[in-house]
């Protein structure tokens, strides 16, 4: 992850995202104004695209502790009520990859998140008797990259969802330009610019990239990054004009030229580039389908011509293929 200097504080630092910004600014000052915890709150989007700094955020405009921690460290129903009972008032505790939970402990999640109390069992077998402790009321943050693998229940529990988006090359130039200015870089807007566009919408890799373009910058060039240092750079790092990598080019090659331009099943695929379908689903597909180079159907994965034609194939590959 990203240096916590990069992460902005406070909402009027935070770039981008202005429809989620525009409402938890409202329900912030809402419930602060009426002095009470924050509603439970839901980020769900592809990974990089500042769902950890928001959390963060909420809790430093709330004027409260934020508690972070995720759905596969939670492994018993004891685990979550010994953080759970250890909140104060109003606190955030933020849980990352939240459909990860089992289900034991989204058990005790429930009540937890709709009437701030744990229901615990004392005992075993006939003498067993469940007991309802208090909670001090507090603001559930919830990040997923898959929203539709929440169970109903859980999602239902949440009073604000809010979905972030990639970000457009402008954003992402404000956030290297931000980022460029903490650690001190030399780098004309035009550089800014052409790291911007190879970032595939994602503040996460526009600050990587930004760093190894710093490197290379200092110590290839003179050390300010211009549009010339960043188109050398990504070379060397086999990131195309759009921010494709040497996954993505593999991904698409395979699809177009083993399997006919699809479709392919998602584990087929997997299997053939030899990466995890979780990787693929969750890092790779999603800036392909923005770029609309790729398409889920009922029967797997699909190039589109568009893809064919940023890679340069001719699509009569395919029917030589289907031959
Ligand atoms: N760094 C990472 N994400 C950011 C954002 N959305 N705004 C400002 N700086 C960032």
């Amino acid at each position: 992850k990203v240096d916590k200097g990069l992460r902005p504080q406070t909402l009027a630092e935070y770039i981008g995202q202005s429809k989620s910004k525009e409402k938890l600014k409202i329900f912030i000052e809402a419930a602060c104004n009426r002095e009470e915890a924050l509603d439970h709150v839901m980020l769900y989007g592809p990974p990089g695209l500042g769902k950890t700094t928001l959390a963060a955020i909420i809790a430093n405009e709330l004027n409260v502790n934020i508690h972070q921690t995720s759905g596969p460290a939670i492994e018993r129903p004891g685990d979550l009520a010994s953080i759970l009972t250890n909140l104060q008032s109003k606190d955030v505790l933020f849980i990352d990859e939240i459909h990860r939970l089992n289900k034991m402990v989204e058990e005790v999640l429930y009540p937890a998140m709709e009437d701030y109390c744990l229901d615990i069992i004392i005992g075993k077998g006939p003498s067993a008797r469940s007991v309802r402790l208090d909670l001090a009321p507090f603001t559930l943050v919830g990040a997923t990259t898959k929203a539709g693998r929440l169970s109903s229940p859980l999602r239902d529990r949440f009073g604000v969802i809010n979905r972030l988006e990639f970000y457009n090359k402008d954003e992402l130039q404000e956030i290297i330009l931000r980022s460029a200015e903490i650690l001190n870089v030399d780098i004309e807007s035009h550089g800014a610019l052409e790291i911007a566009r190879r970032s595939r919408g994602t503040p996460r890799i526009a600050n990587r990239l930004l760093k190894r373009v710093r490197d290379f910058a200092q110590v290839k060039a003179d050390g300010i990054i211009n549009q010339k240092v960043v188109d050398s750079a990504l070379k060397l790092l086999e990131i195309d004009e759009l921010g494709l990598d040497r996954i993505d080019h593999k991904l698409l090659k395979t699809i177009i030229l083993k399997f006919g331009g699809g479709p392919v099943g998602l584990n087929t695929l997997a299997a053939s580039i030899s990466e995890e379908t979780e990787t693929i689903e969750d890092v790779y597909e999603p800036y392909l389908l923005q770029l609309g180079f790729l398409e889920r159907t009922p029967r797997g994965r699909v190039a589109s011509l568009k893809a064919y034609q940023h890679l340069k194939i001719n699509e009569d590959v395919k029917k030589r293929n289907l031959d």
